[in-house]
C-alpha cells in the first residue's frame, strides 16, 4: 500500500484489494481501527460518488465499478510523479479551473498542485476566447513555480505541449502534432489548447498556471456548431473512448519528467520538432497589431517561431497561427 494514506483512500485501496472476495465491515474496521459505523459512511460516500459497491449483511462489501470520474483518490493509486499531482483539488463544475488555481497559487499553493474539473462553464482560451469545456473532457490547471525569469515562461508551455501529444501518441491510435505554440492537432484539427498564465517579479517567476484543455471523450457535437470544422476530439476520431484515469496519470508523469529536464531545453526542442506541424509550412500570423505572412522555418532557442518571407527571417513570440490556405482561429 502507499505510504501516508488517508483513511477514505484506504478504505478504497482494500476494497480493490478484496475485488475477488467480500470484505465484511468487522474486518475493515479492525484493519483500519475505527467503528463499523465509520466505515458504512466511506462505503456511502463512495455510492454517493458513483462506485457500485455491492453489500451483504452476511458476507461484507464488494468493490463492483469505479465512476468515470477523476477522482483524487482514484488518481493517486497509480500515480507515479513526485510533485505533479500530489496535491489534488478536484471539482465537479467550476467557472475556470485556471481561475481557481490562480488564486490558489497566489495562496501560496505548492508547486505541483492541479486543479481539475469535470466541466467548465466559463473556460478560459488564449487571447481572451472561451473555451468550451463539456463533461468527458480532461480540463486541468497545474501549479508550477520554476526558477526562471519571465522571458522563459514559453519553455513550460513547450514542455507541456510535448507531454500532452505524447501521451496521446503512446496511449492512443491517432497521431497528435502541436501546431505552434502550443495547440494539439489530430487529422489537422484542433483537440487541446494551452493557456499559460503567470504571477511574477521582474526578474523571477512567482508561479505559472498552465492550464490545459484536451477534447477526450465526448462527441464533436457536444462543442458549438462554429467549431466543428476546426475541432476534433479523441472519441470522434477513435469512435470508442479513452480510459480518462489512466491518460491524466500518464500525462502528468510525461510533464514531470520533462519539467525535470527544462535546464536542458536543446533537447526538449528538437523532441518538440518531432511532433511539429507548422515548420515548412506557409503560415499566416495575426496579433492584436498586425498580420505576417511567410514560410514557418525555424523553432529559435528561446522559443520563437522563426518565419521567412522575401529572403528576410523574423522571429515571431506570439500570435495565432494559421497555415495559409486554412482558417483556424478558434477557442477550442
Ligand atoms: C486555447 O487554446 O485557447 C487555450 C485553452 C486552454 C483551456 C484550458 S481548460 C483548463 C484550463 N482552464 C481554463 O479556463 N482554461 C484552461
Amino acid at each position: 500500500m502507499r505510504k501516508n494514506l488517508s483513511r477514505r483512500e484506504k478504505v478504497l485501496e482494500l476494497l480493490y484489494q478484496f475485488q475477488d472476495q467480500y470484505l465484511s465491515g468487522e474486518e475493515l474496521s479492525n484493519k483500519l481501527g475505527v467503528s463499523r459505523t465509520t466505515i458504512w459512511k466511506y462505503i456511502k460516500y463512495f455510492r454517493e460518488v458513483g462506485y457500485e459497491i455491492e453489500s451483504s449483511s452476511k458476507v461484507g462489501y464488494r468493490l463492483l465499478k469505479r465512476p468515470d470520474k477523476l477522482l483524487p483518490e482514484e488518481i493517486k493509486r497509480n500515480l507515479t510523479t513526485e510533485i505533479i499531482g500530489q496535491d489534488i483539488l478536484y471539482y465537479q463544475q467550476v467557472d475556470s479551473t485556471n481561475q481557481i488555481a490562480r488564486k490558489k497559487a497566489e495562496d501560496g499553493a505548492k508547486e505541483g498542485t492541479i486543479v481539475l474539473a469535470e466541466r467548465q462553464v466559463a473556460g478560459k482560451g488564449r487571447l481572451s476566447r472561451d473555451y468550451s469545456s463539456p463533461q468527458g473532457g480532461i480540463w486541468l490547471s497545474c501549479i508550477l513555480r520554476p526558477d526562471l525569469k519571465p522571458v522563459w515562461a514559453t519553455r513550460v508551455t513547450y514542455i507541456i505541449s510535448l507531454a500532452v501529444a505524447k501521451t496521446i501518441n503512446r496511449l492512443t491510435a491517432v497521431e497528435a502534432k502541436i501546431k505552434w505554440p502550443n495547440d494539439i492537432l489530430i487529422s489537422s484539427q484542433k483537440a487541446c489548447g494551452i493557456l499559460t498564465e503567470m504571477g511574477a517579479e521582474l526578474d523571477q517567476i512567482d508561479y505559472l498556471v498552465v492550464g490545459v484543455g484536451i477534447n477526450l471523450n465526448f462527441a464533436l457535437a457536444e462543442l458549438p456548431s462554429q467549431l466543428h470544422t476546426k475541432a476534433t476530439t479523441l472519441y470522434s476520431e477513435l469512435g470508442e473512448k479513452v480510459d480518462r484515469l489512466q491518460f491524466l496519470q500518464r500525462l502528468l508523469l510525461e510533464i514531470e519528467n520533462y519539467y525535470q529536464r527544462l535546464t536542458d531545453f536543446d533537447a526538449i526542442l528538437a523532441e518538440w520538432k518531432e511532433y511539429a506541424y507548422t515548420l515548412g509550412q506557409e503560415v499566416v500570423i495575426k496579433d492584436a497589431k498586425r498580420e505576417r505572412k511567410g514560410i514557418a522555418v525555424e523553432i529559435a532557442p528561446d522559443g520563437a517561431l522563426v518565419i521567412e518571407s522575401n529572403g528576410k527571417r523574423e522571429k515571431v513570440y506570439s500570435g495565432d497561427v494559421s497555415l495559409s490556405h486554412q482558417e483556424f482561429d478558434s477557442g477550442n
